[in-house]
């Protein structure tokens, strides 16, 4: 008997059952029911129902080569026949050290971790341990994963945000300690004065500023390289450390944005694409601070560990995808880029809807904005933009294209020129709809 409803939607049903809100992480839910996937082969996903799209998704930018990559699949699936995890060291695990850290020149040592998450919370805690303070200085808006001080003011609002030139420590979970929101500062993303004057205020107690360098959340605005410097002069002259979060930008170089502009942090998160596909973190940095991680010191100022850190499964497939992701990769899909948004704007101003792209490297978001945004509160999206911006991504998603729900797209190193097309074709319809909704 047929029930006329979709395999995705009866999956849904069941997933309501067991997990709250249906899934284990809220990224992948859409109304009025999230897809599900069949399989993925290159930079095509084919949902249960069979239909393909182009993912330009992929992952949360994690896919840098987009599904199943063949050098990828054949090392793992070799590593897989001689074990998943051991309590020994694999050699893989130190060539693939040596391979990170000869990709930065910040880099000096490397520990691998699990998640960006857990990579962004070492690295907090390491530049506390490092430096015996307290507080975490951070930008507004900036998504850092789920640690409790590197998410604050993640999901500031304009009734809580506060001052522009004090942003308040908003708690992104109910329950949040009042000694961590004490404890993070806020400072406003590309306005060094203001920046400035606020870490002045907590100079002796500023273990770190955490800064990405090219913010999701905040816009995909690239950092201007004059508030990076500003960050590192200040970090430098007041006994404090510049983490910077790389956990989606190391892809814009071959050794993330502090390469492009020559700006050394002392210690840098990574995650994503450098795992191949599976789940990891990195942290990387100078060595002196590195060390507090050093279970040989006699005084071990940081113990870290993680029973799945490193495992041989993730250190092949990410020293696969990374050694495949060399100058000329990097040259090439930053290229597709670029000619990606060079058609897009086309495409804005054939439809003649009020839209801007920001982005940097292989990365890019669309917003229904007049101009790009230069910080959070700009970069906003209020309840307009939301409903044009829903019915943009579900006009894609009906035509066969897969984007970030933000309007983000991360281009993988197996699409040509073909996707491009697909894109921007499908973009320009996705456009005139929308400016239809907005007469
Ligand atoms: C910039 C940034 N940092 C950290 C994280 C957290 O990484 P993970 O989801 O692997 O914990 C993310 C995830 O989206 C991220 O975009």
């Amino acid at each position: 008997m047929t029930t006329g409803r979709t395999r995705s939607q009866e999956l849904y049903d069941r997933a309501l059952k067991v997990m709250p809100g249906g899934a284990s992480r809220n990224t992948i839910l859409r109304r009025p029911h999230p897809l599900y996937v069949e399989r993925g082969e290159g930079s095509r996903v084919f949902d249960v129902e069979g239909v393909e799209r182009i993912d330009f998704a992929n992952n949360m930018a994690s896919l840098i080569h987009g599904h199943a990559h063949p050098a990828i699949v054949s090392a793992v699936t070799e590593q897989l026949k001689r074990g998943t995890a051991f309590t020994l060291g694999t050699e893989r695990e130190i060539q693939y050290a040596e391979h990170m850290v000869q990709r930065a020149g910040s880099f000096s040592k490397i520990r691998f971790v699990n998640s960006g998450t857990e990579a962004v919370m070492a690295c907090l805690k390491a530049s506390r341990a490092f430096t015996g303070r307290p507080k975490i200085a951070k930008v507004e808006g900036a998504y850092h994963g789920l640690y409790d001080f590197a998410e604050i003011s993640q999901t500031a609002k304009p009734s809580t945000w506060g001052d522009p030139d004090r942003p308040v420590s908003v708690p992104v979970a109910y329950g949040t300690p009042q000694g961590v929101l004490d404890d993070v500062i806020v400072i406003p993303f590309n306005d060094s004065r203001v920046a400035k004057a606020i870490l002045d205020e907590h100079a002796e107690e500023i273990a770190c500023v955490l800064v990405d360098p090219v913010p999701h959340r905040v816009g995909l605005i690239p950092a201007e390289k004059e508030f990076l410097q500003t960050l590192r002069n200040w970090t430098s002259s007041n006994g404090s450390l510049l983490v910077f979060d790389e956990v989606i930008t190391f892809r814009v170089t071959c050794g993330g944005v502090q390469e492009k502009h020559g700006i050394h942090p002392d210690l840098t998160a990574m995650g994503k694409m450098i795992g191949g596909g599976f789940p990891v973190g990195a942290i990387a940095g100078r060595g002196e601070v590195m060390d507090v991680m050093d279970p040989l010191a006699d005084n071990v100022l940081f113990p870290h560990s993680g029973t799945f850190s490193a495992n041989p499964i993730t250190m092949t497939a990410g020293y696969t995808a990374m050694k495949l992701f060399d100058r000329q990769a990097v040259q090439r899909i930053n290229e597709l880029a670029r000619r990606a948004r060079s058609q897009i704007l086309d495409a804005i101003r054939v439809a003649d809807v009020t839209a801007c792209i920001t982005g940097a490297g292989s990365m890019f978001r669309v917003h229904f904005k007049p101009e790009p945004p230069r910080e959070y509160r700009s970069a906003f999206v209020g309840p307009e933009e939301t409903a044009q911006l829903r019915a943009f991504l579900d006009h894609l998603l009906d035509n066969g294209i897969i984007m970030i729900n933000t309007g983000t797209v991360m281009l993988s190193t197996v699409m040509t020129d073909y996707e491009i097309d697909r894109l921007s074709d499908a973009m320009l319809d996705g456009f005139r709809r929308v400016r239809e909704l907005s007469i």
